[in-house]
């Protein structure tokens, strides 16, 4: 494999960053929101529509065949992606479907007595479908985290015990940007006779994930983060769990044989996917994983781990500004408060710059909560982004910290 490492060439790949903002040049640190799309992903999802699209595993004829490769393909290497096989991977329509699946399967099988172990960390996505399983009187356990935003490993230790069924934690934190020892939490699951689940949305698309490695039962996380189109998820899930999961969605293509009152279901992981699914978005992801595998995620990884020590020195250094997230192991999202300024009011004067970061709760108010605040900003970085443009983020909260005379 040749890998693409000159990052600087990257960014000519994607159309979107030659756009100005506000007459400035678009510096876009919004990633662990969404990221945005090269032309080769673009130019896929064009390409199957003009020439190649029709309904997949139906028809006899050409296009539906040509179709059904391509989709099928995909699935190939998503599933290579992070070292699983094809009949693992689902297709759903985000990482937040993906965990409602989940949780909605835990519905049917576990009782009153019964837990889940999450941690305040998460996003609302893999703490909220959990919330379901409270009104059943099933334990939702949070794990706390430490003072620099790692997991309280030792707090967690103590809440999985045999009564735990679910152990459900994010792989990388949205906001604090911690990456969590996930083998090591499998294990611990494993030992209490729990399945683990990852919340894959922020490490899939910035580092190496091999599932058979960490050994995990299921894995969500989306495609619109890593390059590819929005309307794409995965749910990877181990092939033993998959077969004796019973199917949340029914209809069209999820079935062998329907009688009048009862029906059986076709293989793993087609009973997952009733309906027709998002033919030219699911291989347009085929398009963002290879353009992934052209650059190496090891190279993704290390080029994000110098932007964000580069940005965390930066902003660390300035008077007023604090981080929330200094654990050692770390992913690209980066942050940060102004002392006595509203996120947003950053946000608004940093888009004045042609620069778009993320400000709010985050989708992560149990997090905000034990923060101690309202709202953060967040700087999140991607394989376009530059040093370059960690020196305009800082240029412009140093202009926040002017305008609101932040000394
Ligand atoms: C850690 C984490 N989990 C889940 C999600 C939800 O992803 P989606 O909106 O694609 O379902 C996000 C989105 O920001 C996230 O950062």
């Amino acid at each position: 494999m040749i890998y693409i490492t000159d990052f600087s060439k990257i960014r000519n790949d994607f159309p979107i960053l030659k756009r100005k903002v506000n007459g400035k040049q678009l510096v876009y640190l919004d990633n662990a929101a969404t990221t945005q799309k090269p032309r080769q992903v673009i130019d896929r999802i064009t390409d199957y529509y003009m020439n190649h699209n029709a309904n997949i595993h139906r028809g006899i004829h050409k296009l539906s065949e040509e179709a059904t490769e391509e989709y099928e393909g995909a699935r190939e290497r998503t599933a290579k992606f992070i070292s699983a096989s094809a009949r693992e991977i689902i297709f759903t329509k985000n990482t937040t479907e993906s965990l409602n699946i989940l949780a909605y399967w835990a519905l049917r099988t576990l009782g009153k007595g019964d837990e889940v172990v999450v941690s305040v960390m998460e996003h609302h996505s893999n703490i909220v479908p959990w919330q379901m399983l409270v009104e059943k009187g099933i334990t939702l356990k949070i794990a706390g985290i430490k003072k620099d935003g790692s997991l309280d490993m030792d707090h967690l230790n103590k809440l999985v015990t045999k009564k735990t069924k679910i152990v459900s934690i994010a792989h990388a934190s949205n906001v604090l940007g911690t990456i969590n020892p996930i083998k090591e939490i499998a294990k611990l699951a494993h030992d209490a006779g729990a399945l683990m689940i990852v919340d894959g949305a922020q490490s899939v698309p910035h580092m190496p994930v091999d599932v058979k490695n960490l050994d995990v039962d299921f894995l969500a996380f989306s495609s619109h983060k890593m390059l590819g189109p929005t309307g794409i998820g995965v749910l990877f899930g181990k092939e033993e769990l998959l077969k004796k999961a019973t199917p949340f969605l029914r209809g069209g293509d999820m079935i062998k044989e329907v009688f009048q009152q009862t029906a059986t279901w076709n293989e793993i992981p087609w009973k997952f996917e009733a309906g027709t699914p998002n033919i030219a978005d699911v291989i347009g992801f085929g398009a963002a994983i290879d353009y992934l595998n052209k650059i190496g995620m090891k190279n993704i990884r290390e080029h994000e781990i110098e932007l964000t020590k580069y940005a965390m020195k930066k902003l660390g250094a300035m008077k007023g500004v604090t981080l929330h997230g200094t654990a050692k192991d770390k992913g690209g999202a980066v942050s940060f408060s102004i002392d006595g300024v509203h996120p947003h009011d950053t946000a608004t004067i940093l888009d004045s710059e042609g620069i778009a970061i993320r400000s709010g709760h985050l989708c992560a108010q149990p997090l905000m909560e034990r923060l101690g605040v309202p709202a953060v900003g967040r700087a999140s970085f991607y394989v376009y982004n530059t040093k370059g443009e960690v020196d305009k983020l800082v240029a412009g909260v140093e202009k926040v910290k002017k305008t609101f005379k932040v000394i």
